[in-house]
């Protein structure tokens, strides 16, 4: 599926969503407004802001859950509406922000990955499908001997994750939308998580990053769009976007990630400074 080809795989194009509600349709509010930005073969597109800036409307828009109010997204030279569905679900997949949710609970984690592999084009046989699978789980760190034949409630939301991101491998889609993908893992597994997201790239998979989390969106993306209120107000190289911002919100979404370093100060007496002398009965 993927053709290792650079140039651009998606084109965000001046998109915007309205969401209309209420008995008589006149509750109006913006999702996103006049969005665009790029993303090419095979690289990881952060899209970062605080909460409510449009992030996840964006995501489903390219996701195609529903259609834009104006603007289009255009996977491949084409608008993404107009694929027929398998197709683009081919091409274009996710990771989920709550592995949890997205299990059914009464079936073992198994059938989530054999489905993928049912939903390819290509048949394979028995054999092949499991020794897909076992690769799949080993290129995830997973040992299939924990994890197959277990109820979702028996493992992990790190475990449950990485199961996911194995049936991403055996789709082989163009795209993967992760949208905030370690926000419901326990701190412990969030680096395993994103490093195999980075193994995901690896293999030619192209991302939409998605996370409020400035030092996740500077671990793992190659470009940052960052957002504020639906709109798009910084977009560039990551390097430069989240070390050099040039917008104030940028630098105040920086200015906001946690100093430890400042509050220890390690270089005196080892003693907490940031405690206010007051406090020190
Ligand atoms: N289905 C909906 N109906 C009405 N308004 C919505 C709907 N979904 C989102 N919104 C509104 O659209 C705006 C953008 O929401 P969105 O979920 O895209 O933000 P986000 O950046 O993903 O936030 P978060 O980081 O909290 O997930 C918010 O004001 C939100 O309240
Ligand atoms: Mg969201």
């Amino acid at each position: 599926m993927n053709s290792g080809a650079s140039g651009t795989l998606l084109e965000v194009r001046e998109l915007t969503k309205v969401y209309t509600s209420g008995y008589l349709k006149t509750t109006h509010v913006v999702g996103c407004q006049d969005v665009s930005f790029l993303l090419d073969r095979g690289e990881i597109v952060t899209l970062l802001g605080e909460s409510g800036s449009g992030k996840t409307t964006v995501a489903n828009v390219v996701l195609r859950l529903f259609k834009p109010t104006s603007g289009e997204v255009i996977l491949d030279g084409k608008d993404n509406f107009s694929y027929p569905p398998r197709e683009y679900y081919a091409r274009v997949q996710q990771i989920f922000q709550d592995p949890y949710g997205s299990f059914n609970y009464f079936y073992r984690v198994d059938r989530v990955l054999h489905k993928a592999i049912a939903f390819r084009k290509q048949r394979f046989s028995t054999g092949d499908r499991k020794q897909r699978i076992l690769e799949a789980l080993d290129i995830v760190g997973l040992n299939a001997s924990e994890v197959l034949g277990r109820y979702p409630h028996q493992l992990s939301g790190g475990q449950l994750q990485r199961i996911l991101m194995a049936r991403v491998l055996l789709l082989e889609p163009q795209l993967v939308i992760a949208d905030e993908p370690t926000s419901m893992i326990d701190a412990s597994s969030r680096a395993g998580i994103l490093n195999h997201l980075l193994g995901l790239r690896e293999r030619g998979i192209a991302m939409l990053f998605i996370t409020h989390d400035v030092g996740q969106a500077a671990y793992v993306a190659d470009r940052a769009v960052v957002m504020d209120t639906g709109r798009v107000i910084e977009q560039g190289p990551a390097d430069k976007v989240l070390f050099a911002p040039e917008h104030t919100y940028t630098q105040k979404l920086l200015a906001d990630v946690p100093k430890l370093h400042e509050k220890w100060d390690l270089s005196t007496d080892h003693e907490p400074t940031a405690v206010p002398a007051d406090s020190q009965g």
